[in-house]
């Protein structure tokens, strides 16, 4: 399956993904990474692996839907067949989900429906949650709201930071990531209603 992945930052959820693919343990090919913001690391991983980059600024459009119609035209001009939001720190609305139905999937760092939005480790930590974690989800038209695809727990340390956290989350998000790409672009899941089930 050909994979569009969008990005926002580091990448390093993009990097397990490449990582996977470059080892034979990824079920499809990231044949482009698109970028809300220019000069971040996620492009940098790409280009290492030879590819296709762009940058595609929400600030050159005048509405949402404009930005996503951009997005939409250029994840087509790559054949996508399955987008990866992948530290992509934007909302996306119908004009963008209605061109992949359930084929946008969301990896979050915390266990929705706690702490959704921006800022979850941070969030976690402020609650006083215990256990934490990362969610992998298809993208509706709600914020973090989509059915869910996969969760990993991660415990929440008493001397734990923002930054010890989201280190601790990040590595589960590499792994459930790739797990969930496999599993949907191998069309082994379907949803009924807000349930995703397997096919053994
Ligand atoms: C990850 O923790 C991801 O879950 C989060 O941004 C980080 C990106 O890291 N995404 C969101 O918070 C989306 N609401 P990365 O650029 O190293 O993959």
């Amino acid at each position: 399956m050909r994979i569009g992945v969008l990005v926002s930052g580091s990448g390093t959820n993009l990097q397990a993904l490449l990582d996977a693919e470059a080892s034979g343990a990824l079920a499809g090919h990231v044949v482009v990474v698109i970028s809300n913001k220019p000069a971040v690391g996620a492009l940098d991983r790409a280009a290492k692996r030879n590819v296709p980059t762009a940058v595609i600024s929400h600030r050159d459009h005048a509405s949402r839907e404009d930005f996503d119609r951009a997005l939409v035209a250029a994840l087509r001009a790559h054949a996508v067949e399955l987008v990866v939001l992948a530290g992509f720190m934007r909302i996306v609305t119908p004009a963008f989900l209605d061109a992949f139905p359930q084929r946008v999937v969301n990896v979050h760092p915390a266990l929705l429906p706690s702490f959704p939005g921006v800022d979850a480790q941070a969030q976690a930590l402020a609650y006083g949650a215990r256990v934490s974690g990362c969610t992998v989800h298809f993208v509706d038209a709600g914020v973090d709201t989509g059915p869910i695809i996969a969760q990993s727990p991660v415990p929440v340390l008493d001397d734990d930071t923002v930054d010890t956290l989201k280190a601790r989350i990040l590595r589960e998000e590499h792994r459930t990531l790739v797990a969930s790409v496999n599993a949907v672009a191998s069309g082994r899941v379907r949803v009924e209603g807000r349930r995703v089930k397997f096919a053994p």
